[in-house]
């Protein structure tokens, strides 16, 4: 028990766009097949941000949807945290548009760079603005259009990704039972390298031949972080449940990174969790790396999966490298 206010998750929104890029499609585009990608990652298809889509106006639908489920009207907003690694653009902040369209005019708004992790991070900041009584209303979203920076002539790595958004609106609560019990965030910068889009930053700002060696575009060590996510999902599980001396039977669900199925199966069969007790949307979303958690956590939440009293744990790793988790009663 205690007297410090604590953060409820009061309500999830979720966007995806329309447009379906298919196993079938990719194979058209590059040397693969549904097979191959179905098998190594579970996936089957992911959805594509149409021209005019942009990952402040997939943000701001997750948002708006986030904001009606808790019942809170934008001018009630205090803060809006938004990661993401694909952003409206360089200068300003993607949180500004999102908080500009949404006419959340009280709230200040920022970006958090933290890959696929990038939501747990912002879960983070947003529940310690809560319970250090600074603010009541935290909106924390996770927006990508990964196909805007996905290489289609590399099969290596764009078969995994996809578009989304996802949202959680924060709220403080003096109720002990119900709120984020837990978060933990790790990073290791030496292995920058296994994930990185390394142009158009200050070390190769845009340029012809930026562009000409496809800088622009995401290039990933599948393997190497394939090795690294699945015992770095293991460990931060483990370490969530000790904390919070949970036992499997204790968690409802576990909503995960949408990394790759293979490893989320291997990583949660091993720790004892039935597959139905773990969340996976894969199939149809690929990787939206720091969408990919709210996503999940929005549609477990309205398929009934999960509700109020409910213990769920979440967890996400990806480029930095940053990996991290939370554990939150619903
Ligand atoms: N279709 C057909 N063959 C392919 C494809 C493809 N799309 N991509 C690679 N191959 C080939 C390779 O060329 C290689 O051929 P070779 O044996 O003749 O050299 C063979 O398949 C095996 O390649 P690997 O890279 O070893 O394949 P792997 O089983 O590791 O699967 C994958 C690759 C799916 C990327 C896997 O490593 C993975 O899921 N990694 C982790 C996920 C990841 O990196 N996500 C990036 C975002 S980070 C994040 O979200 C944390």
């Amino acid at each position: 028990m205690t007297d410090r206010p604590g953060a409820v998750i009061a309500g999830t929104g979720s966007y995806v766009p329309e447009k379906v890029l298919t196993n079938l499609d990719l194979a058209k585009m590059v040397d693969t097949s549904d097979e191959w990608i179905t098998v190594r990652t579970g996936i089957k298809q992911r959805r594509i941000a149409s021209d005019g889509q942009t990952t402040a106006s997939m943000g701001v639908i997750a948002s708006r949807r986030a904001l009606e489920d808790a019942a809170v009207a934008p001018e009630q907003v205090e803060a809006i945290i938004c990661a993401t690694i694909t952003p409206e653009m360089p200068l300003p902040a993607t949180a500004c548009f999102i908080q500009g369209q949404l006419g959340a005019s009280k709230a200040s708004a920022f970006d958090i760079a933290a890959a696929c992790s990038g939501f747990i991070y912002s879960l983070e900041v947003g529940r310690l603005f809560i319970e250090s009584g600074q603010y009541n209303n935290v909106l924390v979203v996770g927006s990508e259009t990964l196909s805007r920076i996905t290489d289609y002539k590399d099969r290596s790595s764009c078969i995994l990704f996809g578009d989304g958004a996802g949202a959680a609106l924060l709220r403080s609560t003096n109720d002990p039972h119900r709120r984020i019990l837990y978060t933990h965030l790790k990073s290791d910068g030496r292995k920058w390298e296994l994930l990185q889009l390394p142009g158009g930053g200050s070390r190769y700002p845009l340029s012809q031949q930026v562009l000409d060696q496809r800088m622009q575009y995401m290039k990933i060590q599948g393997q190497a972080i394939y090795k690294f996510a699945v015992s770095a999902m293991q460990e931060l599980i483990v370490e969530a449940m000790k904390a919070c001396n949970l036992s499997v039977d204790d968690i409802k669900l576990i909503v995960p990174h949408q990394v790759n199925r293979r490893i989320i199966d291997s990583a949660t069969e091993k720790l004892g969790f039935p597959p139905e007790r773990v969340y996976v949307n894969i199939d149809r979303y690929g990787n939206t790396s720091s969408a990919s958690v709210p996503i999940a956590l929005d549609e477990a939440r309205r398929a009934g999966k999960i509700g109020p009293g409910d213990t769920v744990v979440m967890v996400a790793f990806g480029g930095g490298l940053t990996w991290a988790s939370a554990v939150a009663r619903l």
